[in-house]
């Protein structure tokens, strides 16, 4: 899809739908009115009727009957107008997006939603961005191995910026980014196991990096033993597919800039190994590869963007089954930086690859590690899908973490990283184990993996209850949700400034 932006009064623009929005008990206001006015006040009589309230994403089609050259118009609730913020309008630029395309529009308009009124807390600029984003987002639908694909699609999306044209368009230009981050993360995310298994996967990362013009390096298995990633190597066992580790690097040109290392988990599928897990809802562990996903879009748009600091992508991919080779439970494995470990679980893979990563982002001199994964149950059970938890050694780039969060409309909610936890997961047999029971897993899960960060300042994501939902919400079709993505970007422009 196509979008731009211009400065034409929305009423006689020539597109098929036309968006509006209305907040809750605010009457018509801004666009909505302007489009009332075109229409002899027909508008308002859906709103008197009580067919709109206003109510967050709310919608509601009109047929203009040739009054104005738009066939329809979509108004879409946004809430109480003392509420509105940019998070709204992206998920209400989702719904009407998706209704539009339902009903068959090819070209969208998109009146500035939120900010097509003065005094309404949303800037013309990041509504522009949260419109780009929230109709992109809310339009994507993954049909790559239907032999049929779907016929209604929207070919361009036009925001209708009036006199805030100027500094819209720029914003739209962001949004746009952010959101093919996010879109490329989805993608990555959901393609089954067999379609994309570690070796695929590692192609089409270095695709992504050499179409944005950033270095790429793929270590095979043999590399991979060589730098001594015993744990990494102890997960891909079980599997006939060879690991791969996967490097990705954006320079700013600044000769002391500091290093962010993005590290994302990438089980390509996660059986659980020998500790196998049950059959029902396994078909979903294809998407354990969601945190690579997220670091892959967000390096396509770091590059995009080029913030003043430099920043390696870092993934480690395996897959993790049962097969004939695979380690077993007891088993102990070496790692990068020399720490062993106690293999008790098979299935509590993603932190012994994720502690050969972090080691890897340390001795590459990262000045912040931040590392993301679909890597614990327990978060799921403590977080649901509202929100991904987060924890860390440093306080300070935790704070980062979830402003960025707060900027791009993700939650991040933090969890204690108390020494007392380490506990939990000392070893008779080795430095330490790979599980630390069932209290607190989330977080003992988290601190496994920070045991291999050294001196360096870390903070980890932990997205399994948010990287995927079965049902559809405004901007996020069922499925693959991409999350996190936008968050690294953000990450990486705010810490720009420091360090
Ligand atoms: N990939 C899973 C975690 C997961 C669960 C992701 C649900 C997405 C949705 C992870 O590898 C795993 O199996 N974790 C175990 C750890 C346990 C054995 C300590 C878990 O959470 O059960
Ligand atoms: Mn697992
Ligand atoms: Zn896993």
């Amino acid at each position: 899809m196509e979008i731009r932006v211009t400065g034409e009064a929305p009423p006689t623009a020539a597109v098929d739908a036309l968006v509006a929005g209305v907040c809750k008990d605010a009457g018509l206001q801004g666009a909505a009115a302007a489009a009332d006015q075109a229409l002899g006040g027909a508008l308002g009589r859906l709103l008197e009727a009580g067919e709109i309230k206003g109510e967050p994403n709310q919608t509601v089609l009109f047929h203009t009957d040739g009054r104005i050259p738009a066939r329809h118009v979509i108004l879409v609730g946004l809430g109480p107008e003392d509420k509105l913020d940019a998070e709204q309008v992206r998920q209400a630029a989702g719904a009407a997006a998706r209704l539009a395309r339902d009903r068959g529009a090819r070209r969208l308009g998109l009146t500035l939603l939120g900010a097509d009124v003065p005094g309404r807390g949303v800037s013309p600029a990041d509504a522009g961005q949260a419109l780009a984003e929230g109709a992109l987002l809310g339009l994507w639908r993954f049909q790559e191995h239907k032999s049929k694909k779907e016929e209604k699609e929207i070919d361009e999306a036009v925001v209708l910026a009036g006199g805030d044209a100027a500094a819209v368009a720029p914003a739209v230009e962001r949004g746009r980014v952010f959101a093919e981050a996010t879109v490329l993360a989805r993608n990555l995310a959901i393609e089954p196991g067999n379609k994309l298994p570690p070796r695929l996967l590692a192609e089409a990362a270095a695709r992504v990096a050499v179409g944005a013009g950033l270095e790429v390096e793929v270590f095979d298995e043999a590399r991979i033993e060589q730098e001594g990633m015993g744990a990494l190597l102890g997960v891909a066992r079980g599997s006939h597919e060879p690991p791969r580790f996967i490097v990705i690097r954006y320079r700013s040109g600044r000769a002391d800039a500091p290093l962010l290392a993005l590290v994302g988990k990438g089980i390509t599928f996660d059986a659980g190994g020998i500790s196998i897990k049950p059959s029902e809802g396994m078909e979903e562990m294809r998407m354990d590869k969601s945190g690579a996903a997220a670091v892959i879009g967000a390096m396509q748009a770091i590059a995009r963007l080029r913030p003043d600091l430099d920043v390696a992508g870092v993934i480690p991919a395996t897959e993790n089954l049962p097969g004939g080779r695979a380690q077993k439970p007891g088993d102990i494995v070496r790692t990068l930086n020399g720490k062993t470990i106690e293999v008790i679980n098979t299935d509590a893979e993603g932190r012994l690859i994720l502690a050969d990563a972090v080691a890897y982002a340390a001795k590459i001199g990262a000045r912040w590690i931040v590392d993301i994964a679909t890597l614990t149950g327990a978060v799921v059970i403590c977080l649901g899908s509202q929100a991904a938890a987060v924890l860390g050694n440093d306080e300070a780039l935790v704070e980062e973490v979830r402003r960025a969060g707060s900027d791009v409309g993700e939650r991040f909610w933090p969890l204690p990283a108390y020494e007392e936890y380490k506990e939990q997961y000392k070893s008779h047999m080795a430095d330490i184990k790979n599980v630390g029971g069932r209290p607190a897993g989330t977080i003992t899960g988290g601190l496994i993996i920070g045991e291999f960060v050294g001196e360096t300042s870390w903070a980890h994501l932990d997205i399994a209850g948010v990287a995927w939902h079965d049902k559809d919400l405004p901007y996020k079709p069922r499925g693959a949700t991409g999350f996190g993505t936008r968050t690294l970007i953000r990450l990486a422009e705010r810490l720009a400034g420091q360090g």
